[in-house]
């Protein structure tokens, strides 16, 4: 059950204090953003991940469904819009790049499986075919992963973490193109697209 809240908006504020900053290059490595290129990064929140891609040259675009987050996002300097996943306003094939890093399992509007399905297609619709995207989600088999699902079912955030397999499946059936799956530690890493870039 999700309550009808914003919760994010109450988070905003102290996000980028508890959240710490982007630990290693993994995910930079795997989006392999080159400079001039268009970057989503769709429920990228306060632009944690979006600083650092906008500073090495990507024209990147933070999309999240919070006013309050976004603001903080537009208060670093970055393009920053409102929007829900289930719905993105751009073009087909308008992304070189997508990344959505922590946020997957909360797409959850209307309901957790239509809005997943739907936010699927929207970023396979949205990505450039000879693009990438990438998901980074926590990996629900680790058992403080399991804690966190749990606080976020108490707080009614109405969550729903998928499986590594189910995640790629979902996004297969969807089309998308050479759809990988990376585990490291604590969370899982879906690729789609073409393994070889560098
Ligand atoms: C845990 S935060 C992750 C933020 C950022 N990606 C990061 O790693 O710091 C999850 C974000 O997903 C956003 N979000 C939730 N539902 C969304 C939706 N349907 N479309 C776009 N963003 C959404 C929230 O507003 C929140 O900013």
């Amino acid at each position: 059950m999700k309550l009808c809240f914003d919760h994010f908006a109450f988070l905003a504020r102290w996000y980028d204090r508890v959240i710490s900053a982007p630990a290693d290059g993994r995910l930079q490595e795997l989006l392999a953003a080159e400079p001039g290129q268009i970057v989503l990064d769709v429920g990228g929140g306060t632009g944690r991940h979006a600083t650092a891609l906008s500073e090495a040259g990507a024209r990147v675009i933070v999309c999240d469904a919070s006013l309050a987050m976004v603001l903080w996002a537009r208060a670093k300097g970055l393009p920053a819009l409102v929007c829900s996943a289930v719905a993105l306003p751009f073009a087909s094939a308008a992304a070189e790049r997508i990344l959505v890093v922590d946020a997957f399992h909360h797409f959850v509007t209307p309901s957790p499986q239509a809005a997943q399905r739907q936010a699927a297609d929207e970023l396979l619709r949205v990505l450039d075919p000879v693009g990438r995207l990438v998901i980074e989600e926590p990996d629900i088999r680790h058992v403080g992963v399991k804690l966190i699902a749990l606080m976020e079912k108490v707080l009614l955030m109405g969550s729903r973490f998928l499986a590594a397999d189910e995640l790629a499946n979902l996004f297969a059936t969807a089309g998308g193109r050479r759809v990988t799956i990376h585990h490291d530690d604590m969370s899982i890493r879906l690729v789609v697209g073409d393994e070889q870039l560098p």
